[in-house]
């Protein structure tokens, strides 16, 4: 019953682990270029917001410079025209005076003209202000300044053809009640114009202030806008720099779960295949062999029995026991083949040596076998490492390399225990290597003891493989116990 029900469960589970990484996959496939849009027009907004702020605060500032020049240059203007009209008035006031004093026909002229220059000028200045933009209280008040003006010139005009006789006797009065008194409603009128003057530059400034005002709020609207945006968005990619960080531990772990796991389980098989044959090699020579040698036994003792009665019968036997000799012999050599005992028994030197012997003999093909004298017994692991491969690799060279001699190098350095395999044949493309799972079995052999396969080969140049075992601890080497040999 749990028998059938157990594929069942396994299948739910599948599915399950199945439908789980289907909805990761649409999961991520939607949402990711989802936030990637998201964080691409956050980032855009952000520096829109930083671009415009910087354009805005130009223009503002620019503007605001402007209004200050502006109503700065006003304000001097209108001071410059009505110090003018002062002046003016002032010289006038002085003219008219000395004209008064004066008893001579040729002087009058001179003061005339000076006057009637002083008049000129006023109303160019009069002129030039007419051209400034006024508050209706300046205009106003101007327009006083102006009548009080051409009034003060209207008086004075009937005056400046005065004779001598009618100066003498009008001057001081006419200077007491008219000139003077005139003279200082003037400059009265022109102080009022100066405060007006004033005020109409204390109210810009405070238009400017308040303008200024204005911008700092708004930059600072603009500053705090920025920097909302900005966290918003550095949030975000934090959050999205996260998640991608998890998935790619999760990832990561699961990978390295998943390399273990195919690490152990070659580990395994390995020594699954080495004790497989360790098993069969045992079974064909202890017991097919000792049977074989019954037989044989068996076969010699029926042989003499039956000699005297049935020569034909005795050739029969005879060539039976010859048959089950080769047997023997053949079940040997295959026990051999598939683990010596000579490997166990007296290591890997000796096991090298008959292998590459029977191979070079078997094949017709000249192998060179050097050895490190100094080499001792080593764990059984690391023997039958180097020997499965010297094995492997040479397989590989008769069945795909046509050498015509190949060289097997063993060493040991400090550190490792180096063998390398070379033959002088066709070689083969690294880069796409075909076949089966020799050199992938050997580089699995070499790195489940912490060493490492390298293969170089060129097309019509030979092949050279090489294996670096670090050598075990001094522990783990085991004593040198040379037994006798059962092959
Ligand atoms: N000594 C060699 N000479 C030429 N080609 C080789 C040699 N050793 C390996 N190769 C190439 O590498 C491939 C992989 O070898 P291997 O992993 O042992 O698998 P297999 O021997 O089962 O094909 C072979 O199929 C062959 O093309
Ligand atoms: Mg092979």
């Amino acid at each position: 019953m749990t028998d059938h029900q157990q594929p069942n469960a396994q299948q739910d589970q599948k599915e399950g682990a199945d439908g789980f990484l289907r909805k990761l996959g649409s999961r991520l496939l939607l949402r990711q270029p989802d936030i990637r849009m998201l964080l691409i027009a956050g980032f855009g907004a952000m520096l829109l917001l930083i671009l415009i702020s910087g354009l805005e605060s130009v223009r503002i500032t620019e503007e605001i410079r402007q209004q200050e020049t502006e109503s700065h240059t006003r304000f001097l203007e209108g001071e410059r025209v009505l110090s003018d009209i002062r002046t003016n008035l002032l010289w006038a006031s002085i003219w008219i005076g000395d004209f008064l004093q004066s008893r001579s026909e040729s002087t009058d002229d001179f003061y005339r003209r000076q006057l009637w220059g002083i008049r000129q000028e006023l109303q160019i200045a009069r002129t030039q202000q007419a051209m400034l933009p006024l508050t209706p209280e300046q205009v106003e008040t101007w327009n006083r300044l102006r009548t009080k003006v051409e009034e003060f010139w209207g008086m004075l005009e009937p005056v400046l053809g005065w004779t001598p006789q009618e100066k003498a006797r009008q001057a001081g009065r006419f200077l007491r009640e008219v000139v003077i008194p005139r003279r200082t409603a003037i400059l009265q009128l022109t102080d009022e114009f100066t405060r007006l003057n004033r005020l109409v530059l204390e109210n810009q400034n405070a238009e400017i202030t308040k303008a200024a005002r204005q911008f700092r709020i708004r930059m600072l609207l603009h500053v705090v806008l920025s920097t909302l945006v900005g966290a918003v968005v550095a949030l975000w990619t934090m959050r999205y720099a996260r998640r991608l960080e998890v998935r790619l531990q999760e990832q990561y772990q699961e990978s390295m779960t998943a390399k273990n796991n195919l690490e152990r389980l070659s580990a395994k098989v390995v020594d699954a295949q080495e004790e497989e044959r360790r098993a069969i090699s045992r079974e064909l020579h202890d017991q097919i062999g000792q049977a074989l040698t019954a037989i044989k036994v068996n076969l010699g003792m029926v042989e003499q029995k039956i000699a005297a009665v049935s020569p034909e019968l005795r050739e029969r036997i005879r060539e039976s026991k010859l048959l089950a000799e080769q047997t023997m012999q053949e079940i040997r050599d295959l026990s051999r083949l598939l683990r010596p005992t000579m490997l166990d028994d007296l290591g890997l030197v000796p096991a090298l040596e008959w292998y590459v012997r029977s191979f070079s003999r078997r094949f017709g093909i000249p192998v060179s076998l050097q050895i490190d004298r100094t080499l001792r017994r080593l764990p059984e692991q690391w023997e039958t490492s180097i020997y499965r491969s010297v094995q492997e690799a040479l397989t590989n060279t008769i069945r795909h390399s046509e050498a015509t001699k190949v060289f097997i190098h063993l060493e040991q350095s400090l550190e490792n225990l180096i063998l390398t395999v070379e033959d002088n044949g066709q070689g083969f493309e690294l880069s796409s290597p075909k076949g089966g799972l020799g050199l992938i079995g050997m580089s699995e052999r070499a790195r489940q003891l912490g060493g490492g396969l390298s293969v170089e080969s060129k097309q019509q140049a030979g092949t050279r493989v090489r294996i670096t075992l670090p050598l075990p601890p001094v522990a783990a080497v085991p004593e040198e116990t040379p037994s006798e040999v059962s092959l």
